[in-house]
């Protein structure tokens, strides 16, 4: 059941070649930060494109409760009439981030060093989550928190009324994390270094560039050293959502496993800390090419084009690609079934900590339709069958309220002799809301079961 209704019971059929356009939504990341930095800036920041999925309206209204005015104008176009940094007033109840992850931990951060009390919660997904991740760190800030035990949502925190900036290394390879630390050290007097170990998406360092900040992002021996100068006057923007890469890794590889497929997916940023999964296909042999490559708005932005791919293998993924292609390891699983041999992939240990754990929740599906998998607490391996696939389907796979699960065996099911069902595409709303009906435009067979 997705955070906000009844289960909806889901079966993808196989399907004839996939063709056309597959015009995705605006990325769900960059979405969450639109809001969230226009809240902060003074001002009006307009959002073109924004990604209409539940995560994102979540973070909508929690913004309004914080005291920002968002409106929605219609046909992708918002604005937030933002209330400062160090502007956000109290909410009057409880914030409910639903399925979101990156809205609870960002917005844990940005009322972190704020003189105001917040209960946080969330749909079970998010309740069974670890936020000790962002707890940990806003405590050096001198924030509190008081949670369920094992740092679980529902959780209250108490923001720093008198915050001390901090240098704090981050222990595990998360955007996350990295934006609720930078976040925090917006309203904290002098400089805030986050050091991360590996690369992560830097939506936030961009942006916040981009409102006006100052974060400054070196290469140091221990890896990547970003300090950000607290206290700016963030300044209002005109922000086009671009659209998202996530999402388009579902279209993109139905098109490889379907026979005959040819499938276009204009305007994808292939910012280097997003794009690992295109490099990982094309490693594996797959007919994906980029068209049209040009740069927008600083990053590279390409039409990805897809066609069915009958040859390809199965490769070990070098475990420093995972931060970025983490979102995309489970519809990669689907692809791998459809490789010959075995795709190892090691170094994803943060999987099990996702919407839901998501090595167990495609480990046991795949395996329900027919796919040997075997898995470690940090790596996985999928073992395919080359062209047709290693997958039989014709089985019922729980979703576990998580929408990658939900996407990915659908698309199981596009390239499988038997149909793949899913006991719950609901949670599909909270990134891709038009998922079936763009699948079913370009020749899927998706429907409500
Ligand atoms: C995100 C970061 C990633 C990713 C999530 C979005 C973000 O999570 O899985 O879907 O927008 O910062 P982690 O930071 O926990 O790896």
């Amino acid at each position: 059941m997705s955070s906000h209704g009844e289960p909806i019971p889901m079966q993808s059929s196989k399907a004839g070649p996939l063709r056309g356009e597959a015009n995705v939504p605006g990325d769900k990341s960059i979405s969450h930060r639109a809001l969230i930095f226009g809240a902060m800036a003074v001002g009006e920041t307009t959002i073109t494109g924004l990604l209409e999925g539940e995560d994102v309206l979540d973070t909508a209204k929690a913004m309004q409760a914080f005291g920002a005015t968002v409106t929605n104008h219609g046909g992708g176009k918002w604005s937030v009439r933002g209330v400062g940094v160090g502007g956000f007033s109290e909410p009057e109840n409880v914030i409910d981030c639903g399925n979101s992850g990156t809205g609870v931990r960002l917005i844990m951060g940005c009322m972190a060093t704020s003189d105001m009390s917040v209960t946080f919660t969330g749909d079970a997904s998010l309740r069974s989550r670890p936020m000790a991740r962002v707890t940990d760190p806003i405590a050096l800030f001198g924030a509190q928190s008081h949670g369920r035990s094992g740092g679980r949502l529902p959780m209250t925190i108490v923001g720093a009324a008198d915050p001390v900036p901090v240098e704090y290394v981050t222990p595990v390879p998360s955007a996350q994390v990295k934006s609720a630390v930078l976040l925090a050290g917006l309203n904290a007097p002098g400089q805030t270094v986050v050091i991360e170990k590996e690369a992560t998406r830097d939506h936030t360092e961009r942006m916040l560039n981009g409102f006006g900040a100052s974060v400054i992002t070196e290469e140091v021996p221990e890896g990547r050293k970003i300090t950000l100068t607290g206290q700016p006057e963030l300044k209002p923007q005109e922000i086009v959502v671009p659209r998202d890469p996530s999402s388009a890794a579902f279209p993109v590889c139905a098109a490889l496993i379907v026979e005959g497929s040819d499938v276009l997916v204009p305007n994808i940023g292939l910012n280097p800390t997003r794009a690992g999964l295109f490099e990982t296909l094309r490693d594996m042999g797959a007919d994906l090419t980029y068209e049209n490559l040009r740069t927008e708005g600083g990053e590279p932005v390409a039409d990805l084009r897809a066609k069915y791919s009958p040859n390809m293998k199965g490769i070990e993924v070098p475990a420093e690609r995972a931060a970025s292609m983490i979102d995309e390891y489970p519809v990669l699983s689907v692809v791998a079934s459809f490789a010959s041999g075995k795709t190892f992939m090691p170094g994803v240990k943060e999987l099990r900590v996702k919407e839901s754990d998501r090595i167990d929740a495609m480990a046991q599906g795949l395996r329900a339709c027919g796919v040997q998998v075997d898995e470690g607490d940090d790596w996985w391996a999928v073992h395919g069958g080359g062209a047709g696939g290693s997958a039989k389907g014709g089985a019922t796979v729980e979703s576990r309220l998580d929408h990658r699960i939900a996407m990915s065996f659908m698309v199981l099911g596009m390239g499988t002799p038997e149909p793949v069902r899913v006991d719950d595409g609901g949670p599909i709303a909270t990134s891709f809301p038009i998922f079936e009906a763009l699948m079913n435009g370009l020749g899927a067979k998706v429907a409500r079961a």
